[in-house]
């Protein structure tokens, strides 16, 4: 064995020196296609048909919230158990298990927030084809036809969504392996494999095999139904790692069809544009958490993270799936007018040929049931909602959260960080984290510190604080094995690593060396992960000390596909039924250790690179390891959008690109992009060159200055935009259509997009850029350039000439935006500072906005301390109302100067505050552009207040 792991290191560092010096590019061996994912290609295999399921209706039980009824599978007679929710806020949930299970199958917990609350439903008509039930709101109703099975969802006289209408419903049953002998693999190399099984198979013959390749099989007469032995049943190859498999098949999967959608979107994490392409001449999109080393663009490949929820959009309704499996799954999607041109659509319907448009989808999944909740919208807005109601909103992060990171692998040692902090000040950037990558620990032991070049990390610590600021230090689930590490000696005395198929303690490879793998699953592993961040278990840490949760995939140098082996075991559970929910539980258990160690007081900060529905309450994600090319700044748009509209708002990809080194344009296009994107963050690698802001020249620094400032300025907004988050699942960076979805011109938009409702963003992403086309939303709408105040009409592109220094953003007129001009060190310096405020009128002269303050820090919010006021602009009256009047919160902070955009020159203008003389302000107007500013009002943020133009 120890052998084996020296020469695995050995390859390893070969492994890394070749990627590293070698082609940029992702090696595609080193992960599966669906033909070489045993489930994927077996389900994929299965042609639309007749299906062989039937429902039987003489089992059917009708309670107040729940209907259940049987499945049989006519091919094979075995038996599902379907059972069909109404929930609150037109939601549908589908659970189809085996009736008898051989064992129990793996159904996902900890990710839905609670079990959710159930409406009534109710029986509308039943003969010998089927069954109606209400579903309540508007005349929607559930038809199920029971031979073959299918489930149509109906609003009035509109199919919303069909289920299993292509006949693709498959459910591999629990079963006894035929062939009783068991042989064990002696060897990892593939041909000997090929020999053992041409030997001992119990494959069918080889002819039958031809035949079925060369008539694609229908799902009646699938091998699995035949009860034959396929490839890969039993155990699976991959490379030169086998998966024992001994459950055998266990995937599962299922057709939606949604009439009259053209796009869809979602299932993250993806490189690709934000509307998602038909799968029709490629693999599926993958969902299989992964640590995927230099990943291409534009693929349907699997990364970091999964988030099993899709949105399908059109012009009339916005309706979502959540298809609840944590394992590894693949989607498939077509359309009816893929690959035909808007003419082409034009043509047909002046040919009067056009059929409706239709998207079909289908799921599958390696193990677990079928449990599918669908959103029924009707706006995009229900639809986050009635996520939300289910897997909860994004975590309020601290102020200091959504300002800027300051991040390398690494800093290199504490005079280093020193320095770096110290340059931030000279050159007069705001900072509030600085980060330590693996470097900072002795020997990749997560909870220590490096002994010489961080032998006092509480003073470096401390110094931090002095000047208002934080660190990150990174914490990684992989775990050293190494007997004089208290936390290895823990959690093996404790037993809570993860275990291999022969039930000793997993061990792979990762950056400690080997390593092993704390189950966190486990509810009690996570409670006792959560108490090493006390503030006497983590040596060195302090309050102003947060955590990055990397690698936590699991990613396992040796592992298949840089993972974990899909046949470890959880307990009772397979690596294989909850792999793509490991990065959550990670996640959960440190952001519950930050809370704790702070006696429940303290917001926690933890970023995350695996992710799963539901990671949203846990902190922030980041894209994981792109590169210092212009296509990756491009993708970061439509990746953190695909993430935002599945509920994780708090996003953001690495600024300047992880590999290899931007050009200084790059580098500051891609500051200028992330400073309007949610999780602003710098990262690179360890062997670029250095990349602080300073050292590319006066100009450039003085470029990224200024972008980083606007963030700073623009920290009240994204904050209440937070706050908005956290409280209705909305996101904070959104596509166009979220706010326009009746205009189809946003429906496929990947360069630009909205923060909130009121602020459009269209940054440059291109080389040697000499101007961008905008599209501006809203046919009705004026938007006004944030930097030059000039006026935009709706519905238009707008081409706006840039220079380096440009980065073209709009506010929607209608709006009001706060901002804080006085850019400090950090944002807790600027805690107390004043606001402007930026009135936006509408064509009607109207405005509206809200103003969210609290500590910025505390989980006091939850008790009420907070001010949260609305602002609104109507018949020439300005005015602040409190919008929480229970809110118990006072802040020092004043309004220093209102702007008021696209008004006409007063004769006066009263400021009234309760339990004051009312006074007139002085005022400026700049007739060329229509913007009138109000010198120092001087009113308390926190007050009722109106002023009035006459
Ligand atoms: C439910 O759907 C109906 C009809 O489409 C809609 O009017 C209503 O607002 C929806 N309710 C929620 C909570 O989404």
């Amino acid at each position: 064995m120890a052998a084996f792991t020296e020469r695995m290191a050995l390859l390893l560092m070969l492994w890394l020196v070749v990627s590293l010096s070698g082609t940029w590019a992702v090696d595609r061996a080193n992960f599966k296609t669906c033909d070489q994912s045993s489930f994927c290609k077996r389900q994929r295999a299965m042609k639309p048909g007749e299906s062989p399921y039937r429902a039987l209706l003489e089992t059917m039980e009708l309670t107040n919230t729940r209907l259940t009824l049987q499945l049989i599978n006519d091919n094979n007679k075995v038996r599902l158990l379907l059972e069909l929710y109404r929930l609150q806020g037109n939601i549908t949930r589908v659970k189809i298990n085996e009736l008898k299970p051989l064992k129990p199958r793996y159904e996902v917990p900890d990710v839905l927030i609670r079990e959710p609350p159930t409406e009534p439903l109710s029986l509308l008509s039943q003969d010998e084809n089927g069954v109606v039930l209400s579903l309540g709101a508007e005349s929607q109703r559930v038809i199920l036809s029971a031979r073959p099975f299918r489930l149509d969802i109906m609003e009035g006289r509109n199919v919303l969504m069909s289920l299993n209408s292509r006949g693709l419903l498959a459910f591999e049953h629990l079963r006894m392996r035929k062939d009783t002998f068991s042989y064990k693999v002696t060897s990892t190399v593939a041909s000997v494999w090929d020999n053992i099984k041409s030997v001992f198979s119990s494959q069918a013959d080889p002819e039958a095999e031809k035949k079925e390749e060369a008539e694609p099989a229908n799902q009646a007469e699938t091998a699995e139904d035949a009860g034959k032995e396929e490839d890969g049943m039993w155990e699976e190859m991959f490379k030169s790692h086998s998966d024992s498999k001994p459950n055998g098949p266990s995937a599962v999967s299922l057709d939606f069809s949604l009439p009259g959608v053209e796009h869809v979107y979602g299932i993250p994490e993806h490189a690709d544009s934000l509307r998602l392409k038909t799968t029709d001449n490629g693999d599926p999109y993958r969902l299989y958490n992964l640590d995927v080393f230099q990943y291409e663009l534009y693929n349907p490949m699997a990364l970091y993270g999964s988030v099993p929820v899709m949105l399908a959009h059109s012009a009339q309704r916005t309706t979502g799936i959540f298809w609840l499996n944590a394992a590894e799954t693949w989607v498939d999607i077509s359309s009816n007018t893929a690959g035909k041109t808007v003419f082409g659509k034009m043509l047909d319907y002046v040919q009067g040929s056009s059929e409706t448009p239709q998207t079909d989808v289908r799921w599958i999944s390696e193990s677990g049931i079928v449990d599918v909740f669908i959103m029924l919208g009707p706006t995009p807005k229900d639809v986050f909602s009635q996520y939300a109601s289910l897997t909860g909103t994004q975590a309020f992060p601290p102020i200091a959260a959504i300002a800027y990171h300051q991040c390398r692998w690494n800093y290199n040692d504490q005079e280093d960080v020193q320095a770096v902090d110290a340059g931030f000040d000279e050159h007069d950037i705001p900072y509030d984290f600085i980060w330590l990558d693996i470097e900072h620990t002795d020997g990749k032991r997560y909870f220590t510190w490096e002994p010489h070049k961080f032998a006092t990390p509480k003073e470096m610590l401390q110094n931090l604080l002095d000047k208002k600021r934080k660190m990150v230090a990174i914490v990684d689930p992989h775990i050293k094995i190494d007997s004089n590490y208290k936390i290895h000696n823990e959690i093996r005395s404790l037993g809570f690593y993860i275990k291999n198929k022969d039930g000793g303690d997993y061990e792979g490879w990762c950056w400690p060396g080997s390593a092993g793998y704390p189950d966190f699953t486990r509810a009690d592993m996570r409670a006792w992960w959560a108490s090493m961040f006390a503030y006497d278990q983590y040596e060195g840490s302090m309050e102003n000390l947060y955590t990055w949760n990397d690698m936590n995939e699991p990613s396992v140098f040796n592992g298949p596909e840089v993972t974990m082996h899909k046949d470890a075991v959880h307990g009772a559970w397979e690596h294989r039924d909850v792999h793509n929910l490991y990065g959550l539980y990670v996640h959960m258990a440190t952001a519950e250790g930050l809370i704790q160690r702070s006696g429940g007081v303290e917001r926690p900060f933890v970023l995350t690179r695996a992710f799963f529905a539901g990671s949203q309450r846990y902190g922030a994600v980041w894209t994981g390891d792109n590169s210092a090319e212009w296509d990756h700044l491009k993708i970061s748009i439509p990746m953190c959008l695909s993430l935002g509209v599945v509920g994780i708002s708090f996003c953001g990809a690495d600024v300047g690109g992880f590999f290899k080194s931007p050009s200084p344009e790059l580098l500051v296009r891609w500051y200028q992009t992330g400073a309007y994107q949610p999780f602003f963050r710098a990262h690179a690698h360890l062997d670029t060159p250095r990349r602080e802001p300073w050292l590319f020249g006066p100009e450039n620094m003085a470029l990224i200055r200024d972008a980083v400032r606007q963030r700073y300025t623009l920290l009240p907004y994204w904050y209440q935009q937070f706050y908005h988050a956290y409280k209705t699942g909305q996101p904070v960076m959104r596509p166009l259509w979220v706010e326009y979805p009746q205009d189809p011109v946003t429906f496929g938009l990947d360069d630009e997009f909205l923060i909130g409702r009121d602020l459009l963003v269209h940054p440059v992403t291109e080389e040697g850029s000499r101007g961008v086309t905008a599209y501006l939303p809203g046919k009705d709408e004026v938007w006004f350039d944030v930097h030059t105040f000039q006026k935009h009409n709706g519905a238009q592109n707008l081409y706006i000439p840039v220079t380096m220094s440009s980065i073209p953003v709009f506010q929607r007129g209608g709006s009001i935006i706060s901002r804080k001009l006085r850019v400090r060190r950090s944002s807790t310096c600027m805690e107390h500072d004043p606001y402007t405020l930026y009135v936006a009128l509408s064509p009607q002269r109207t405005a509206e906005g809200e103003l969210y303050i609290d500590d910025g820090h505390t989980f006091n919010y939850e008790k009420k301390e907070f001010i949260h006021r609305r602002l609104s602009f109507s018949n020439n009256i300005l005015s602040s109302i409190n919008l929480s009047p229970e809110s118990q919160f006072s802040t020092l902070s004043w309004i220093e100067r209102i702007v008021i955009l696209g008004a006409s020159k007063p004769k006066q203008v009263t400021l009234k505050t309760a339990g004051a003389e009312d006074t007139q302000l002085e005022y400026d107007f700049d007739a060329s552009m229509s913007v009138l500013t109000l010198r120092k009002p001087g009113m308390n943020a926190g007050i009722d207040w109106t002023v009035t133009l006459e």
